[in-house]
């Protein structure tokens, strides 16, 4: 009765407790008119304790006092202009030094950013034990296959990360399950006879795959570890792609790829590109304003051949507009993948900017990193020791999977395999779900 599973997604969240003959996720946001189950995996920091935004809820004290919001009303709170700092993609940080490391989020304060991995569990456990009316004290938590590619000791410390974020909660009994294998118990359920499952969830940060035979019998058992054939996964998902999208289609409004003025006869050289990897890359794009920084960027004016490529990159700088240009990469792949071509307007730079991006250019721009993600599909299937057309079914899941591109490309990897589309967002969450419920009621 006192557990609950959670996916901690590097873009979104859920919680699920148990309901009833199964398990349920809980409503995180939103009110009568529309609940969400699922939640962006972000928080606001409110450094002006005199005008918070009405969603700030109290910090829980001790070192970590601030006022936050989470989720959608912490996305809000930043587009409002509260004053603040609105953290995204935490879970980029497990495994990395700066895990232990405190970021400045404005007026002085400090905080440590495992410290915002616990606060923002913190706040799903409080919203399920308000949801299901009683203490939590077991968890099962999802974890992609790698955290940290080809580095074991990066990934096991990052797995610790998580878990001491978990018993800091409160959690006393903490399990962890891989976010694919959990989806393919979601699959099962719906699944009528014994078959292998190529699972391809693809979200914000990862991309993982998991090759496991299931079938109506198997779901019955606990004991599943034979039935796993394969894990495998690669850093390269939903933010790769929202970057590489910015490469090409929106930091050349800033000069990125363009030369200087041609001196002395000189060839003219390549305007420098770091400051465009920075700001299209989340957890950079703060470095980027800090004020050293900012008057070396404006020294640099005569690398630009055109003066109005360093003005709209400064005002950029000056205005911190880094991760509402994330934003708008973003959502123009999400319209390209809904509708095959957009225009990213991008008067919050100058009036009247804009750009477009078609199929093709996204296409173009997300190539290389949909070779590697089918690659790595390919490589999980060997290593399950299966030929590509001893699959019975591919199992999409995560948000990225909306992208057609990507689909299609695995779809023709393995081309006699039937393609099951899952819950996007909600897939992970239920699986790791009924693996609780199996573990902890056992
Ligand atoms: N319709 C869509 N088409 C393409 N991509 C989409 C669509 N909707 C959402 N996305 C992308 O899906 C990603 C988030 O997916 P998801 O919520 O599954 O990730 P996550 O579970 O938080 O991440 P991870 O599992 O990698 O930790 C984001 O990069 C988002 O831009
Ligand atoms: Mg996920």
């Amino acid at each position: 009765m006192n557990f609950c599973a959670i996916d901690f997604g590097t873009s979104n969240s859920a919680i699920a407790i148990e309901a009833d003959a199964g398990m349920r996720l809980v409503p995180l946001e939103g009110g009568p008119q529309g609940e969400h189950l699922t939640m962006p995996t972000a928080v606001f920091y409110c450094t002006d304790t005199d005008d918070l935004p009405a969603s700030a809820l109290p910090g829980p004290g001790g070192d970590d006092t601030l006022p936050r919001c989470f989720g959608r009303a912490a996305v809000q709170a930043y587009i409002d202009g509260y004053e603040g700092r609105l953290m995204r993609s935490m879970k980029s940080v497990l495994g990395t030094a700066l895990v232990d490391q405190t970021t400045e989020v404005g007026n002085g304060h400090g905080v440590r950013y495992l410290d915002i991995v616990t606060g923002y569990l913190r706040h799903l456990r409080a919203q399920a034990e308000k949801a299901g009316g009683r203490p939590l004290s077991q968890v099962v938590l999802g974890r992609p296959v790698y955290f940290v590619d080809d580095e074991p000791d990066r990934d096991a410390a990052a797995q610790a990360s998580l878990e001491a974020a978990a018993r800091a909660v409160g959690f006393a009994d903490i399990a962890f399950q891989f976010e694919p294998i959990a989806a393919a118990f979601d699959f099962e359920q719906q699944c009528e006879r014994e078959e292998h499952v190529l699972v391809a969830d693809i979200g914000g940060g990862t991309s993982d795959f998991s090759v496991v035979r299931v079938g109506p019998e198997r779901a019955q058992r606990l004991e599943r570890r034979d039935d796993i054939l394969a894990n495998h996964g690669i850093h390269i998902a939903g933010t790769d792609f929202d970057r590489h999208l910015s490469l090409a289609r929106i930091m050349p409004m800033l000069g990125l790829g363009s030369f200087g003025p041609s001196v002395l006869g000189q060839p003219p050289r390549p305007v420098p590109s770091r400051v465009y990897f920075d700001l299209t890359t989340w957890h950079l794009i703060n470095t980027v304003y800090q004020p050293a920084r900012v008057a070396e960027l404006r020294n640099m004016v005569d690398f630009y051949g055109d003066p109005v490529h360093h003005r709209r990159l400064m005002k950029v700088v000056s205005e911190r507009l880094g991760h509402a240009l994330v934003g708008r990469a973003e959502t123009a792949k999400i319209a390209v993948a809904e509708g095959g071509s957009t225009d990213i307007d991008l008067g919050l730079i100058e009036a009247g900017l804009h750009n477009g991006l078609s199929a093709e250019q996204a296409d173009q721009a997300l190539r290389a990193d949909l070779e590697r993600i089918v690659a790595c599909a390919r490589d999980t299937v060997k290593q399950a020791g299966l030929q590509p057309d001893q699959l019975g079914a591919l199992y999409f899941t995560g948000g990225s999977t909306g992208l057609a591109l990507l689909t299609d490309a695995l779809q023709a990897a393995f081309p006699t395999a039937r393609a099951v589309r899952g819950d996007r967002l909600a897939s992970v969450s239920t699986g790791l779900g009924l693996y609780a419920k199996r573990l902890f009621t056992a």
